[in-house]
C-alpha cells in the first residue's frame, strides 16, 4: 500500500517537472530573452531618421529586424517601466499624468505619438524644458522607456503589460488603455505658446 502511494507520487513529480520544462521551453521560444544585444544591433537602434523638425521618421532597420520589440513584448515593457522611476521621469511627469511636463495619458503628444518621436524625445531633449537623456543611459534602454511611455499613453489597451505596481496604483493600470480613460481631462503642463488649447 505504502509502496503505490510513493509510486503515483514519483509520478506526478515527473509529470510536474516534465510540465515545468516543456513550458519553460515553450515560453522561451515565443519571446527568446537576448539579455545583451550584439553590439552593432544596438548601434543600429541609434539610426533613427526624423524628420526636419525632429518629430515622426522611420525607425531603423535593426529594429523591424529584432521584431518591433519594445512596443509589444512584456519584458521590455517592464524594463521601461523600471527606468521610468529610476530615471526620476516621474518628478516632471508624474505617474504619466505630468506636472512640470506633459501627461503622457491624455492623448495628446506634442511631438507625435510614434515611437520614434517619443525616443527622439528621450534621447535628444526637447526645447521647452525636456532634458536630453542620450548620455545617461543606453540606446536600448531608450527605446525601453519609449515603448513604456507609448503604452501608458495608448487608446487601446496592449496584450502586454509590465507588471502590477508595489505601491497603490495611482491611474488606471497599463494594460487598460488608460489614454481613452483620461482623454476627456484635456491637455496637462502644455507650453502656452505651443500645443493645442483645449
Ligand atoms: C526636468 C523635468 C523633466 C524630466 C526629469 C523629464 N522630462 Fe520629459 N518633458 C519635460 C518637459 C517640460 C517636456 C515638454 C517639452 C516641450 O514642450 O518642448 C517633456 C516632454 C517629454 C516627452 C514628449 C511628450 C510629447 O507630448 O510629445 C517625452 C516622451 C518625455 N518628456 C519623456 C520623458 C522621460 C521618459 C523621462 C525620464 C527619463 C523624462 N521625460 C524626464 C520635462 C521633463
Amino acid at each position: 500500500m505504502k509502496r503505490e502511494i510513493s509510486h503515483s507520487n514519483v509520478a506526478f513529480a515527473a509529470a510536474a517537472i516534465a510540465i515545468g520544462i516543456t513550458s519553460a521551453a515553450l515560453g522561451w521560444l515565443r519571446e527568446p530573452r537576448e539579455l545583451r544585444l550584439d553590439p552593432p544591433v544596438a548601434s543600429g537602434l541609434d539610426g533613427l531618421r526624423l524628420m526636419p523638425n525632429g518629430i515622426s521618421g522611420t525607425p531603423p532597420e535593426s529594429y523591424f529586424a529584432l521584431g518591433k520589440p519594445y512596443e509589444t513584448d512584456a519584458y521590455n515593457l517592464s524594463q521601461g517601466k523600471r527606468l521610468y522611476a529610476w530615471f526620476g521621469c516621474p518628478a516632471c511627469h508624474g505617474d504619466g499624468r505630468g506636472g512640470a511636463g506633459p501627461s503622457f495619458l491624455d492623448g495628446w503628444w506634442l511631438y507625435g505619438p510614434e515611437i520614434v518621436s517619443i525616443v527622439a524625445s528621450i534621447r535628444d531633449g526637447r526645447p521647452h524644458g525636456m532634458p536630453p537623456f542620450r548620455d545617461r543611459m543606453t540606446i536600448e534602454q531608450i527605446w525601453q522607456l519609449a515603448g513604456y511611455v507609448q503604452t501608458i499613453g495608448a487608446y487601446t489597451p496592449k496584450v502586454a503589460a509590465p507588471g502590477r505596481d508595489d505601491d497603490k496604483q495611482t491611474r488606471p493600470a497599463e494594460n487598460r488603455g488608460p489614454a481613452k480613460i483620461l482623454f476627456d481631462q484635456g491637455p496637462v503642463g502644455v507650453h502656452p505658446d505651443q500645443g493645442p488649447s483645449p
